[in-house]
């Protein structure tokens, strides 16, 4: 395994794993905050990262060992509407920044488990900040989201609400691979 594209794994799995906790943290804001379908929406983008950060994680399973890992993530606790904003923002980070350069090194050292695996990433993220500006214009608005039917791609990570494709637009599997929140 190339060792550049090890760290990659190793700093995309600490990112994944801290944006899984932080957005546990805001939803519980949210819920305080009384808008309980946004903590639904946390919760289950937070389930995505997790499958991100397991997916990661698999990919350097045989780069055993301790390591410091350096990763991007945001801190801090705002009111619902400004962690919404924190968390697509924190969202586009990772599609127009950190994925993109993760998958050069992936592609140039020809690691194709990597390049997969971020590629995954990097689409479901789109999905990730889609939705949360989505909640967001509705918490501006004094309201809770107006979602149903919240589902999460178990494979990949694709999040979307309301009415389910026959399968997920972004790996392809049948939608009774989708968890619903
Ligand atoms: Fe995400
Ligand atoms: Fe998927």
């Amino acid at each position: 395994m190339n060792n550049n594209v090890a760290e990659n794994m190793r700093s995309a799995f600490g990112g994944e794993s801290q944006a899984r906790m932080r957005y546990q943290i805001w939803g519980e804001i949210a819920k305080k905050d009384g808008f309980p379908v946004v903590e639904t929406v946390f919760n289950a983008i937070s389930y995505a990262e997790s499958i991100h950060a397991k997916s990661h994680f698999n990919v350097i399973k045989d780069v055993k060992g301790d390591f410091e890992v350096s990763s991007m993530a945001g801190f801090g606790i705002g009111s619902t509407s400004e962690n919404l904003k924190a968390a697509a923002d924190g969202e586009k980070w990772e599609v127009t920044v950190m994925y993109p350069e993760f998958l050069e090194n992936a592609e140039s050292a020809d690691e194709k488990k990597a390049v997969n695996s971020i590629k995954w990433a990097m689409a479901a993220e789109q999905t990730h900040e889609k939705m949360y500006l989505e909640a967001k214009s509705f918490v501006d608005q004094g309201k809770d989201a107006e979602f149903s039917n919240i589902h999460i791609c178990e494979v990949c990570g694709y999040a979307a609400h309301g009415d389910m494709l026959d399968s997920c637009p972004i790996c392809n599997v049948k939608s009774d691979k989708f968890r619903i929140f």
